[in-house]
């Protein structure tokens, strides 16, 4: 018999968490409201952060973080292209010109290294990308923006529960998190932005609803006037009630997820030790700690004697789910087309992008699936 599919990801939801939402829809208030409120709080002292901002998606609050900075025409924002597009596209949508900065070949993060020629008088953000929950090297990074007066805001979609020298990503400046399905927590679609910075969450407040500066709760539940004015016109990127309870459950269990993931993460590393064609990411050198959202491998094409899509294929006839995080931005067709230059200056990025693969990992998963996992690999590259 055919063993059952393994995702490469899914979501672990309890009982308790589903009578939770079933407990908002029954109770009248289903947008956002007393647990958007609540989450933001959990979520904020979770990671130690100065204040947070539920909203729909991590995508919709970067958009709202380049709308506070007043990114537009003529400026310039450096990321990698080694990344999901959003970023991107949302500094595209603005008028603004993406600065593609190289990863480091085995973290897959950029590094002050990597960053700091690609700074010019036109640069006003630079966006490190936290990735597979794993931690950029924030000392350097925001030491060199400092001195060079750029704001820093962390892509954090892949690091709920990160650490970075034993503190959480989320505690200082600004970090945007995810709360998509395949994430570490998920609240259906979501995302949080902590900052330490009152002014910007103010702002991020404002923009996220209209630019009315209260939501719908506020004006009817809390007494404020239902008269609220446009103060600057805004966006529609409020987390939904039913989303936040969700999200609430999750964050109680984030902890426990972690510990799942690495207890994966450590026999995926153990066991593909002795796979040659495999090459898993290398880990910083500096002290994390790892999330472990995604489990990415790297696949040693010449050795194998094989390209990705046979790889991926193979596995998927055994009944495998895989992923591809990511395909660097610069080589899909619209980026590729109108930056073509991009690729000469990213060597890092193009090799990984032809090679990476992510393996299925997620909290319910068992240590036999994670060998199961191996086997098939084996298999598919004899
Ligand atoms: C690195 C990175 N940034 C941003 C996002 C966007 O997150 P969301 O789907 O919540 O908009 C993702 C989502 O996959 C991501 O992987």
């Amino acid at each position: 018999m055919r063993p059952q599919f393994l995702p490469f990801s899914r979501p672990s939801i309890s009982e308790p968490e589903i009578d939770a939402v079933a407990n908002v829809l029954r109770s009248g208030w289903i947008t956002t409201g007393p647990k958007a409120a609540e989450f933001e709080a959990a979520f904020s002292a979770y990671c130690h952060a100065g204040g947070a901002v539920a909203l729909c998606s991590a995508t919709g609050g970067m958009h709202l973080v380049l709308a506070a900075l007043n990114i537009g025409p003529g400026d310039e924002v450096i990321t990698p292209s080694m990344t999901w597009v959003s970023t991107v596209n949302l500094i595209k949508l603005a008028g603004a010109t993406p600065i593609f900065a190289d990863v480091d070949r085995d973290t897959l993060m950029i590094s002050a290294e990597h960053i700091e020629h690609l700074i010019t008088e036109r640069t006003r953000l630079i966006v490190p990308v936290h990735f597979a929950g794993a931690a950029a090297d924030m000392d350097a990074l925001r030491s060199l923006a400092r001195k060079r007066n750029i704001p820093l805001v962390e892509d954090a979609a892949h690091a709920a529960g990160t650490e970075y020298r034993g503190e959480r990503i989320g505690c200082r400046s600004t970090a945007v998190f995810s709360f998509h399905p395949i994430k570490n927590m998920t609240s259906g679609e979501g995302g949080m932005i902590c900052s330490d910075d009152p002014a910007l969450l103010s702002a991020l407040r404002r923009l996220k609803f209209h630019g009315l500066g209260v939501d719908a709760y506020d004006r009817t539940m809390q007494g404020r006037s239902s008269q609220a004015e446009v103060l600057a016109p805004g966006f529609k990127y409020n987390l939904t009630d039913m989303a936040a309870v969700l999200g609430m459950g999750q964050l109680d269990r984030l902890e426990d997820f972690i510990q799942k993931r690495t207890l994966l993460a450590r026999r995926y590393l153990k066991l593909l030790a002795e796979v040659d064609e495999i090459l898993p990411l290398g880990q910083p050198s500096y002290s994390i700690r790892h999330a472990w959202h995604l489990f990415v491998v790297r696949l040693n094409t010449k050795g194998a004697r094989m390209d990705r899509a046979t790889f991926m294929n193979g596995l998927k006839q055994r009944n495998i789910g895989t992923g591809i995080h990511f395909k660097a931005v610069h080589t899909q067709k619209y980026y590729r087309e109108t930056m073509p230059l991009a690729a000469a200056n990213l060597p890092h990025t193009q090799w990984n992008s032809e090679r990476i693969c992510s393996l299925p990992l997620f909290p319910d998963m068992t240590p036999e699936d994670v060998d199961r996992v191996v086997k098939a690999i084996k298999e598919v590259l004899a």
